[in-house]
């Protein structure tokens, strides 16, 4: 079978280096894992009051979450914490009360930044909300990447001492999310 992938990242910074790092892991995907970009950038900002009535947008997200066997998240750190674009993302997917469109898909997170502690800080409290939605949570090998120029070539590929790295994290997870497969439809 297919396994499908809804990929979030945390930047919609035109330019960012977590989706740089997202393509380049991809790239390294079994051919029977797709990963479905899905954007984040369009949502409304998330008022409880909207919950009888999702726009389009929200509407849009939460199906491709749940036509998804698995959620790939690549996030950068802001201010400690996982940004507010992609905590909105959370919050609407979770919603309305009853139909939370994460529930039990299983989850890998990944995160670079220029700083030292690779976005271990936005990763944890990024966990503690997936663990809330009950995502199975993927553990090991954890992804906390200080950015370097070189990471990722002009090609969109990952330098030489890191590629093996990260093919045995897309490994890994491709495992993993076979492993734990419990919703994808259609
Ligand atoms: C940052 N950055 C940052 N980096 C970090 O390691 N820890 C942090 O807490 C923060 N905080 C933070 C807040 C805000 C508002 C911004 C804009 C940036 C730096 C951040 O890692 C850097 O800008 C990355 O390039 C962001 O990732 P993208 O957008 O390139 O994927």
């Amino acid at each position: 079978m297919t396994y499908r992938i809804a990929t979030i990242i945390g930047s919609l910074r035109a330019d960012s280096i977590n989706r740089r790092v997202a393509d380049a892991l991809i790239r390294l995907a079994p051919s029977n894992f797709d990963f479905i970009d899905v954007s984040i950038g369009d949502l409304p900002l998330y008022n409880q009051d909207d919950d009888a009535n999702q726009s389009a947008a929200v509407l849009r997200m939460k199906a491709a979450i749940e036509s998804s066997g698995g959620v790939l998240f690549v996030t950068p750190e802001y201010n400690r914490s996982i940004p507010g674009a992609l905590k909105n993302a959370l919050d609407h997917g979770s919603r309305p009360y009853g139909n939370n469109s994460w529930s039990g898909r299983p989850a890998g997170i990944v995160g670079v930044s220029p700083g030292g502690t690779g976005t271990a800080i936005a990763q944890q409290h990024l966990r503690s909300v997936l663990t809330f939605f009950d995502m199975p949570m993927f553990g090991q090998p954890e992804t906390y990447i200080q950015w370097q120029a070189d990471l990722v070539n002009e090609d969109g590929i990952f330098a030489d001492g890191s590629q093996a790295f990260f093919q045995n994290w897309m490994n890994t997870f491709s495992t993993f999310v076979t492993r734990n497969l419990v919703h994808q439809k259609g």
